[in-house]
């Protein structure tokens, strides 16, 4: 049901984004209103959910353990799966970052003999860098329409992405790992029952939502090409506040932006906010001295208490009459 919704609503899109092509009026407001309202929606609704989670106090040390951690100087500790300072910190961040550390350890159960037996899963792993590598390429590639001249390392990048020069124009390498991801990622849901059972509509739409786009792109670019000249023309519009609404760019061209701006509002209400909250996660940016240094809540509110050296100086006398042991004579 979930993926019935979300494909319904992505068909809704595109044929939206189809009509809106073949009214002047409509064009004007994808092509000069949506972009900045998008980009509104996505800046307010990214900062609010940073500043809400920023907002939640974490007086304690509550990192993930996947290491030996630091203490007398002759047991050996891993500081980057267990850091105790900010270099071992930045360190596990990066490994986090850049090659999703913690999904490498990815693990699979069987039912083996009746006994549960672990095993590794390294392809949500691989297909999901090849993804998220593949998509930041090519966001950088794009900024190839946004400014003039265009950067000679974005001209580098499109150069290395191209560079088997197969057909023509070139497959960027970047275009068909984003694929080959994509689609794992998107199959992983709708084949395997464990994770359908567990799959939201949010979970399809945005991933429909990125197919949605990059296959437009595709198409754009090998069978249906836009009139780059005016693409160029109207991003460099947006980002000078002074849009200039093209006419004939091509329909595919206007599903790639409708899918695009939709993407960008539905982005901070949604799991891709997995971009920031990756960098706001205390679980693995604090480090674990907690051997080291005593942490207080400072949130908690003063309590009376009687310890128990107060306990016994008041009853020591009554106790001994007891007969129950104390601590001092
Ligand atoms: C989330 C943002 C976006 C993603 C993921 C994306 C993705 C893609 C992909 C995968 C392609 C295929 C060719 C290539 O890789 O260059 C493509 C092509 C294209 N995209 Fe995007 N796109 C995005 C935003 C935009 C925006 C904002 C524009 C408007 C300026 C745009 C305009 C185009 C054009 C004109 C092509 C065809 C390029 C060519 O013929 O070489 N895209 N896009």
């Amino acid at each position: 049901m979930n993926l019935l919704t979300s494909l319904i609503a992505v068909l809704i899109l595109t044929l939206l984004a189809a009509g809106i092509a073949f009214s002047a009026t409509l064009s004007f407001l994808l092509t000069a209103v949506l972009p900045y309202a998008a980009f509104t929606v996505f800046i307010v609704g990214f900062i609010y959910r940073v500043v809400q989670w920023a907002k939640a106090p974490v007086p304690f040390r509550i990192t993930t353990t996947c290491g030996q951690e630091k203490s007398l100087p002759w047991i050996r500790t891993n500081p980057l799966e267990n850091p105790s300072g900010l270099w071992g910190v930045i360190g596990r961040m990066a490994l986090e970052i850049f090659l999703f550390r913690s999904l490498f350890r990815n693990t699979k159960m069987d039912i083996l003999q009746k006994r549960p037996v672990y095993g590794s899963a390294k392809w949500l792993w691989f297909f999901g860098l090849l993804f998220h590598w593949s998509l930041l390429i090519i966001v950088l590639r794009h900024l190839r329409f946004f400014i003039e001249p265009i950067a000679p390392w974005v001209n580098g990048l499109s150069a290395v992405d191209g560079f088997f020069e197969i057909g023509i124009p070139t497959l960027y390498l970047s275009d068909a790992a984003i694929l080959t991801g994509l689609s794992f990622l998107f199959l992983r849901r709708v084949v395997v029952p464990q994770v359908r059972y567990i799959s939201l509509f949010t979970d399809y739409f945005s991933l429909l939502l990125i197919l949605g786009v990059v296959s437009t792109g595709l198409l754009m670019r090998h069978f249906f090409p836009a009139d780059l000249l005016q693409v160029k023309n109207l991003a460099l519009g947006w980002v000078t506040f002074s849009p200039v609404v093209p006419k004939g760019i091509g329909t595919v061209f206007y599903i790639h932006l409708c899918f695009v701006f939709v993407l960008m509002a539905w982005f901070p209400m949604s799991k891709l906010m997995h971009m920031a909250g990756v960098f706001l996660n205390p679980t693995r940016n604090l480090a674990n001295d907690n051997r080291m240094r005593r942490h207080l809540n400072p949130w908690n509110t003063p309590v009376k208490v009687h310890t128990y050296e107060e306990y016994e100086n008041e009853f020591r006398e009554k106790m001994k009459l007891a007969g129950l042991p104390v601590e001092k004579e």
